[in-house]
C-alpha cells in the first residue's frame, strides 16, 4: 500500500492556518497569531491588536479569534484529519485561546466540504439587500449552525426589527461621541495598500433613509459616500450564549463563523451590527429580551450582489512553526486506532 499519511505535514497545517486568517474580525484587525508544533496548532489572541476604545474587555477580539478557530477546525477536517480543540488550555497564558490537536485521518463529510468551499467567498456586505424574504428553511439551517457550536440564534420578529435598528442607531451615536472612537476607527480605515483594516472598496454605501446603522469607515476617508435605499424589512439575527465569560466569547465566534459560512453556502449576504453589543446598556436590553442569554453579536442577512474581499496580513506575520519536542513525534506518528486500522 502507498504511504498513508496519518498526521498532516507543516505545509498542510500552514494552509489550514491561511484559511483561518480569512475569518471576519472587528474592523479587520486580524487579532490572532498561530503556532504550529508537530500535530498541534496553537491559536493566540494578539494583545497589540485589541481595540481598546470599542472593545475594552476584549470580547469582540475573542469572537474574532473564535471565528478564525472555527475556520481552522473546518480546514483541518477538509484536509482529511480529525482534531480536538481545547479552549484556554494553559491558565498561565491567557492569550493562548485554543490548542487544536490533530488526531489522525478522518473521512471528509459532504457538509464540511460544502462549508469549507464557502470560506473564500464569505465577505461582509455593507450594501442594500433586495426585499426578498429569507425562507424559514434557510433561517432554520442558520439556527442549527449556531446550535452546533453551543450558541443560540434568534430571528427578530418583524415588529421588533425597527426597535432594534433604532437601538443600534442610538448605540452608534453614543459610540461616536466617545473619546478616542474616531481615532480608532481611522486607524482601521484602510487606504487600499494596507494589509489590515477596512479598505475603500468594502465600506459600502449609506442608507438613503438613514435607518440602517452602518459602521462609517468611509467618514475617515476623503471620498463622499454614495447612498442606496436599503431593504425596508431587514432580517435581523441575534447570536447569544448561555454564559458570558472568555470561553463563551470564543464559542460565540466559532458559532458566528459557522452561521456566516452556512449563509454563504445559501447565497445569503451578511453584515454584523455590533454597535448593539458595544454599548453595555443596549446589550443588556437585548440580553434581557433574549430571556437572560448573553447576546454576543447581531447580524443583518439578506440577498445582495457578491462583494470583494478585504486584505489579510501575510502568513509569515501571523504564523510560527516550531519543531515538536522529540518525545511527541512517535506519539503523533502513531495516529488514532481508526487511522491505524485504515492503514492496514
Ligand atoms: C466581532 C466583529 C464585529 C464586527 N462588527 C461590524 C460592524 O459593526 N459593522 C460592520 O460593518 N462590520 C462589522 N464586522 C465585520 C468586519 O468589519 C469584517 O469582518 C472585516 O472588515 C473583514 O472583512 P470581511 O468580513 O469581508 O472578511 C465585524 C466583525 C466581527 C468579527
Amino acid at each position: 500500500m502507498g504511504s498513508l499519511v496519518l498526521v498532516p505535514s507543516d505545509k498542510v497545517l500552514a494552509e489550514c492556518v491561511r484559511s483561518a486568517t480569512s475569518a471576519p474580525s472587528l474592523h479587520n484587525s486580524q487579532p490572532w497569531r498561530f503556532v504550529i508544533i508537530g500535530n498541534t496548532v496553537e491559536v493566540y489572541a494578539d494583545p497589540d491588536r485589541r481595540l481598546l476604545v470599542l472593545d475594552p474587555a476584549g470580547r469582540e477580539q475573542l469572537i474574532s479569534v473564535g471565528a478564525a478557530l472555527f475556520t481552522l477546525r473546518l480546514a483541518v477536517s477538509r484536509a482529511g484529519f480529525a482534531s480536538r480543540t481545547r479552549l484556554f488550555p494553559s491558565p498561565d497564558e491567557p492569550d493562548l485561546v485554543a490548542r487544536l490537536t490533530v488526531k489522525g485521518r478522518a473521512p471528509v463529510s459532504s457538509s464540511a466540504q460544502a462549508l469549507a468551499a464557502a470560506i473564500p467567498h464569505r465577505h461582509t456586505n455593507r450594501w442594500a439587500f433586495t426585499a426578498a424574504p429569507v425562507p424559514e428553511a434557510v433561517l432554520n439551517s442558520l439556527r442549527d449552525a449556531a446550535q452546533r457550536e453551543r450558541a443560540v440564534l434568534t430571528v427578530a420578529a418583524p415588529p421588533a426589527r425597527a426597535a432594534i435598528l433604532g437601538l443600534a442607531r442610538s448605540a452608534d451615536r453614543w459610540l461616536r461621541a466617545r473619546p478616542g472612537y474616531g481615532t480608532e476607527l481611522a486607524r482601521w480605515t484602510a487606504t487600499g495598500q494596507d494589509r489590515d483594516g477596512v479598505p475603500p472598496w468594502a465600506t459600502g454605501v449609506a442608507d438613503v433613509r438613514g435607518t440602517m446603522p452602518l459602521r462609517d469607515f468611509a467618514e475617515a476617508s476623503v471620498a463622499p459616500r454614495p447612498v442606496e435605499t436599503f431593504e425596508p424589512q431587514p432580517t435581523i439575527l441575534a447570536l447569544a450564549t448561555a454564559g458570558d465569560r472568555p470561553a463563551d466569547w470564543v464559542r460565540a465566534g466559532q458559532a458566528l463563523q459557522r452561521v456566516l459560512l452556512s449563509a454563504t453556502c445559501q447565497q445569503l449576504a451578511a453584515m454584523p451590527i455590533s454597535q448593539l453589543v458595544e454599548v453595555p446598556a443596549v446589550r443588556n436590553v437585548l440580553s434581557n429580551a433574549a430571556g437572560g442569554l448573553s447576546v454576543q453579536m447581531v447580524l443583518r442577512v439578506g440577498y445582495g450582489a457578491a462583494r470583494a474581499g478585504t486584505p489579510r496580513r501575510p502568513l509569515a506575520e501571523v504564523l510560527t512553526t516550531r519543531r515538536a519536542p522529540a518525545e511527541a513525534q512517535p506519539r503523533a506518528a502513531r495516529g488514532t486506532r481508526r487511522a491505524r486500522a485504515a492503514a492496514r
